[in-house]
């Protein structure tokens, strides 16, 4: 008996050791733990119905897919038909991640200044809220590829729940009904998005409200009886391009026919031991996650404590260096080339914390791209997916402004994207996020505009450790890189990691923006060393899982949801 306790004793102590607790009752937030499948995203209907597909025996890109389609019923300010995004997968047979790009093109038709007007000034209005501003959609090529590579169940399974929900309808989210109503300037330009989105007096609805979409339906079904060549090549196509030539839009046929996802390599770096995977061009965001991570590596940031002045002074430092990078090489690497390798290398993440001063901020002014060694990527939506197989699943994707362009494809039911926006329009002009950029992500026909979207995948001995990713615009990147710091440097769980006050800096302008959070001693102490801040409304919404490997080969999954979007849902099982 006394061996027996003793066994127990030495097994206990071996495996808190070897496993982090990562949910202690001192913790202020709480994870939901699962043992099999979870999914955490923005939208609860279409969360429980992907849900469902894990249930049933279907893996987590089955699941992506079907919420995929599924919010761009119930969440249509981001879950679209007519926008694109970055899917990234851990397939738990071979242990490898790879990256689906189904980000929009630009249409043939596009030339580096149309949103230029006689004065050479950039039109915001032209490159946001007009046909123009629509890049060729690539979701449902996207995820259709997804599931057709990774998946398991077919488009038509996949496609049911949304079917179901823009047919018979759902009670109207409070959040939905408030976007709306700010948005109605928006749907001004649009008689079809306010059929859809008001009622036919011109009220609102009001939240729990029926919302049916019978136009989305009827789209939704020809996608299920006829596949993805219903969109590019038969009756949707018809009417996308419709809506083109009735509104000088230059989206023709043959930039739908000709429209490809792209299965590309992720973004990979390491950090303090742990393997990290995200979006490769035409996102920016793997290449300055792990750019930023290389020269936080060289700071004992724990020891500094999260979000004191020192530890965000470095970060600061750190993200001011990788948003210059970002402005000057990065852009489509099927046009341009860009450093990867050079700015994802350790080196080089030495070369420019050398530059630091521990004391003092830099100026943006006296900040200017590095030289890394040439060797040779507001309303968007993340979800993350961990399946009971061990496979794993970061998916952002968007219309990029909430509800795109505003427009809403006559008779199809689903808005247009507004992501032209997202190039260049002229050197130096900072686009809706106050990026700014240069050739290298200056418009081209048939190109990708350049994003900031993160989805992002933490492998530990080769094994998904953290999935996560955030909408925000530039914030993105940034968000991402707390979430990873916060669990990494201050063993946060991850509820605490993703609820933790965020700040940004990008370079341009010269500014730190902090969210609620910060005390005012930090603050003071970040302006004797020079750093202007700004308070600013909540930055990204990271919906991430965090799995905790046992000794004995079970998996406790961690979800948190975030409070920054209040329909965030843990859903799992
Ligand atoms: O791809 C990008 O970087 C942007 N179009 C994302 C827009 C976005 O995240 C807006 N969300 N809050």
């Amino acid at each position: 008996m006394r061996l027996l306790y003793l066994l127990f004793i030495i097994n206990w102590i071996s495996f808190a050791h070897a496993t982090p607790i990562l949910v202690d009752p001192q913790d202020r937030f709480s994870p939901t733990l699962a043992k099999q499948g979870m999914v955490v995203a923005s939208e609860s209907f279409a969360a429980q119905a992907s849900l469902e597909v894990l249930k049933q025996g279907g893996n987590a890109v089955d699941a992506a897919v079907t919420l995929g389609f599924a919010m761009a019923v119930t969440a249509p300010r981001a879950g679209n038909l007519g926008g694109g995004g970055f899917m990234l997968v851990y397939d738990a047979e071979t242990q490898k991640v790879v990256a689906i790009d189904y980000r929009e093109k630009a249409p043939a038709l596009a030339h580096k200044d149309m949103y230029l007007d006689q004065n050479g000034d950039v039109d915001a209005v032209r490159s946001k809220f007009t046909h123009l501003a629509a890049g060729v959609p690539g979701t449902v090529a996207g995820l259709a590829l997804a599931l057709e590579k990774y998946g398991t169940i077919s488009l038509q399974q996949a496609l049911q729940p949304a079917i179901q929900l823009a047919t018979d309808g759902f009670p109207m989210p409070a959040t939905l009904a408030n976007a709306i109503q700010d948005a109605t300037e928006r749907f001004q330009r649009s008689a079809a998005s306010r059929a859809i989105f008001m009622k036919p007096d011109g009220s609102f609805y009001q939240a729990g409200e029926l919302f049916k979409q019978a136009d989305l339906a009827k789209t939704l079904r020809l996608l299920a009886e006829q596949g993805t060549d219903a969109f590019y090549h038969g009756k949707i196509a018809d009417q996308i391009v419709a809506e083109m030539q009735a509104n000088q839009g230059i989206i023709s046929k043959t930039d739908l026919a000709n429209y490809q996802p792209q299965i590309r390599q992720p973004i990979q770096g390491n950090y303090r031991g742990y393997d990290v995977f995200s979006m490769s061009p035409p996102s920016s965001g793997g290449v300055h996650i792990v750019q930023m991570l290389n020269m936080l590596e060289q700071f004992d940031i724990k020891q500094t404590g999260h979000n004191s002045a020192q530890t965000i002074h470095i970060m600061t430092e750190a993200m001011k260096r990788a948003y210059a990078d970002r402005s000057q090489y990065l852009g489509d690497t099927d046009f341009v080339s860009v450093p990867l390798q050079g700015l994802t290398h350790k080196d080089y993440a030495k070369q420019l914390t050398q530059q630091f001063d521990l004391q003092k901020a830099t100026l943006s002014q006296n900040i200017r791209e590095g030289q890394p060694a040439v060797y040779e990527s507001p309303e968007t939506t993340h979800y993350s997916i961990v399946d009971k197989h061990g496979n794993a699943v970061a998916n952002t994707y968007t219309l990029n402004f909430s509800f795109g362009s505003g427009i809403t494809v006559s008779g199809a039911g689903f808005l247009l994207n507004n992501e032209m926006d997202d190039f260049s329009a002229k050197p130096n002009v900072p686009n809706a996020y106050g990026l700014i950029g240069g050739t290298a992500n200056a418009i081209e026909p048939h190109k990708r505009m350049l994003s900031s979207m993160s989805p992002t995948i933490v492998l530990k001995d080769n094994k998904p450790f953290l999935v996560t990713g955030s909408p925000g615009g530039s914030r993105i990147i940034t968000a991402v890189l707390q979430v990873i710091l916060n669990v990494i440097d201050h063993d946060m769980n991850i509820q605490e990691a993703v609820n933790a006050a965020r700040i940004h800096h990008q370079w341009l302008p010269d500014k730190i923006f902090m969210e609620n959070g910060l005390s005012p001693d930090t603050v003071d102490l970040l302006k004797q060393k020079g750093h202007r801040l700004e308070a600013s409304r909540t930055m990204g919404a990271t919906n991430s899982i965090l799995i905790q490997h046992t000794d004995d080969n079970k998996r406790i999954l961690n979800g948190a949801a975030d409070p920054r979007r209040p329909e965030a849902i843990v859903a799992s099982y």
